[in-house]
């Protein structure tokens, strides 16, 4: 193929409207998506309450979110790769919990998680690095929600009895499903950035013509 063909162009200096189009993230598939994992009407309204949490909790667990990333020289050598400070870190981090607890989970939204891992593979974030944070991430939400599932859980013994100490562990439960079917669909959505990346850049070496081939086919 001819390098001509080659536009130059890779997922990085892409917007997220076009990424977005580009893995065929619609309305319909965003829909489909949402279903399988089972991310229903109902559990979108429980991330949006735990959003309250947030609210409350916030400068806790963005410090627990960047204290893994600090703690660890594989991640500390992303971060010194950006240009982003510290402060300006504590804001992206801040943003994103406060819009993933936000209670709107559209098109638009899921647009605009594909410029999250276009910017990290730009960083060359390691993909698996980038789950064990999902999974960080994950796991902050489950201590907060634990947390409050025991104080309601004991005030209902205290009070209402083995009926309301059952709701009250229930009720955890559907909270801690919400958050791992929130955050799954928030990975998907990265693996399918990083993979049109390698995708692009696949294309992108195919098109550099082969020295040997070239010489060879001149001289026959
Ligand atoms: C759950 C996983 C993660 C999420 C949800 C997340 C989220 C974000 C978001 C929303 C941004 C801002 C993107 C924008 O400007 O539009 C960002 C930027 C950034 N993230 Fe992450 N991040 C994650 C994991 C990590 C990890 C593991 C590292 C470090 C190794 C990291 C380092 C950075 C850095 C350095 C930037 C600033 C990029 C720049 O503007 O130069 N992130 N992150």
């Amino acid at each position: 193929m001819d390098t001509e063909e080659w536009s130059g162009s890779t997922s990085l200096d892409k917007t997220a409207n076009q990424l977005a189009e580009e893995i065929g993230l619609t309305e319909e598939e965003i829909a489909w998506r949402k279903a399988f994992v089972g991310f229903d009407t109902e559990e979108q309204e429980r991330m949006t309450r735990l959003g309250d949490v947030v609210s409350e909790e916030k400068e806790q667990l963005t410090d627990a979110f960047l204290e893994t990333i600090y703690a660890h020289d594989r991640t500390r050598a992303v971060v010194d790769r950006s240009s982003q400070g510290d402060d300006g870190l504590r804001r992206v981090v801040e943003t994103y919990l406060e819009t993933l607890t936000g209670g709107t989970y559209d098109t638009e939204y899921y647009t605009q998680r594909c410029r999250i891992g276009r910017i990290h593979d730009q960083l060359d974030l390691p993909l698996h690095h980038f789950s064990g944070m999902f999974g960080n991430v994950t796991t902050l939400f489950l201590e907060e929600i634990k947390a409050n599932t025991i104080e309601t859980a004991r005030n209902a013994a205290e009070s209402d009895g083995p009926d309301a100490v059952e709701a009250a562990i229930e009720e955890g439960f559907a909270d801690a499903m919400a958050t791992t079917r929130c955050i799954n669909l928030e990975m998907q959505v990265v693996n399918d950035t990083y993979e049109s990346r390698r995708r692009e850049l696949r294309e992108a070496i195919n098109l550099i013509p082969d020295p040997i081939f070239e010489l060879t086919s001149s001289r026959a």
